[in-house]
């Protein structure tokens, strides 16, 4: 059967796509991987393969998505029929779903952190605010029982959306959400310049460093470029199958694209001039950067409370429009299966993913020195999904469109004037994916 729901309304695609792409991996995540990767260097591999590998990649999968108008797995079994290919590349959605899910599970974690901070008020007469932050966090990540209600918490939010349907659940409210989100980062990016250390940050995030290049950080910031965009997993091939007929697929990834580069970008703005102009703050502090940095940003102002309620709550709600999108794939193909309902479906998908999250929640505390090739669950799952699965994903994509496409399919389908058609067919046939096996094999050498 046809699908025939389409998200109503013009922007309604471009928002939640968008919304998808939004998260922690923008606010939370980029700055703390800046700040551990050494700046720079970090900063212009990220962007090169945003422009790169994500442009064309992530045009590609809506691309699918928008042509198959079902879940990623049967949107490539339909295209695959209908121009009689290999009929093992449904196996890439597959394995996109379940990646979707190992993502899921410790995004939830570090959702159900920020949402927590959201209650996290701090008393009006403190000496000091960053030893106060500092502690408050560490607190945090050593109770497995605060976390873990916290991920069950998000975790439920997550299915409850998903389980009435991305369409109904998200549609309306992304509309309200993102444009809010952005001012309000501005403005606190702005405060922050100006009560900071901005001089500092700007050479730290803009003067490239070349030498400073590791294969370690390079890998690194092309994984960083796939999670930030939501790319070499589906989500956007989901997404894709509703999007309006009319709507151009170019324009609208451009956007997008722009979009998250934008608030990641901003992000970094917001928290290093308070990192650099704070001495007990640190800048390679990881995943807890921003809860020990923004508070105190927060604290100098009059009413701080107030914003830092409101700045928590929209990265709350930005991290739950990208949760979605990472249950969406396996949902959407199992509920085509017509077995069970998508309630159903999603209880049960949520019940793994929650209890998979639990490893999460103890990476920070009783499993910490619980390791795998020196990593730990979290950072196992991190490293493998971000790092390998996501690039694999895109990779095989840009092999998929570029390479195994009919020429003449792909012109018509992509509705774009010829020279924009012929920069994205070139990057995607040959710089994308020549790009990633250059990056994979530097990583190993
Ligand atoms: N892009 C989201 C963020 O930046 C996370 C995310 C949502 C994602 N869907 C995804 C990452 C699909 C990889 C693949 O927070």
């Amino acid at each position: 059967m046809a699908q025939t729901k389409i998200w109503q309304g013009n922007y309604t695609f471009i928002l939640a796509a968008a919304g998808s792409a939004v998260g922690l991996g923008n606010i939370w995540k980029f700055p703390y991987m800046v700040g551990s990767n050494g700046g720079s260097a970090f900063v212009l591999v990220y962007l090169i393969c945003i422009l790169a590998i994500g442009l064309p990649v992530m045009a590609s999968e809506v691309l699918i998505g928008k042509h198959g108008r079902k879940s990623p797995i049967n949107s490539l079994r339909k295209i695959s029929i209908e121009l009689g290919l290999n009929s093992l590349w449904p196996i890439l959605g597959g394995i996109g779903a379940v990646t979707g899910v190992l993502i899921l599970s410790y995004y939830s974690v570090f959702a159900g952190m920020a949402f927590s901070y959201v209650f996290n008020v701090m008393p009006v007469d403190l000496e000091n605010s960053s030893f106060y932050s500092m502690e408050h966090f560490s607190n945090l990540v050593s109770s497995p029982s605060v976390l873990l209600f916290w991920h069950s918490l998000f975790m439920i939010l997550t299915c409850l959306i998903v389980g009435l349907g991305v369409i109904k659940g998200i549609g309306k409210s992304v509309n309200v959400l993102m444009p809010f989100l952005f001012i309000f980062l501005v403005a606190i990016s702005i405060y922050s310049a100006l009560i900071g250390d901005f001089k500092q940050t700007y050479t730290f995030l803009f003067s490239p460093d070349f030498s400073a290049l590791t294969p370690s950080i390079v890998i690194s910031a092309m994984g960083q470029a796939f999670f930030s965009l939501s790319i070499g997993m589906g989500a956007i091939m989901a997404y894709g199958a509703y999007m309006p007929q009319k709507q151009l697929i170019g324009k609208t990834v451009l956007t997008i694209i722009i979009l998250d580069t934008f608030v990641a970008l901003v992000a970094g703005i917001a928290i290093f001039p308070i990192v650099f102009s704070n001495p007990l703050l640190e800048i390679n502090s990881g995943p807890g950067l921003i809860f020990q940095t923004l508070p105190v940003a927060f604290y100098s102002l009059p009413l701080g409370n107030i914003f830092s309620i409101i700045f928590f709550l929209l990265i709350s709600i930005a991290a739950l429009s990208s949760s979605i999108s990472l249950l969406e794939p396996f949902t959407a193909w199992l509920e085509e299966k017509n077995r069970f309902s998508r309630p159903l479906i999603v209880f049960l998908l949520g019940t793994f993913i929650w209890a998979l999250g639990i490893g999460s929640v103890l990476s920070f505390n009783l499993w910490q020195d619980y390791k795998i090739l020196g990593l730990n669950f979290l950072d196992l799952i991190d490293f493998t999904t971000n790092n390998i699965m996501l690039p694999l994903g895109g990779f095989f994509v840009s092999i998929l469109v570029g390479w195994v496409f009919p020429y003449k399919f792909l012109f018509e389908k992509m509705e774009m004037k010829r020279i924009n058609f012929l920069l994205f067919y070139y990057s995607l046939r040959y710089v994308a994916p020549v790009s990633i096996l250059l990056i994979f094999i530097y990583s190993i050498s």
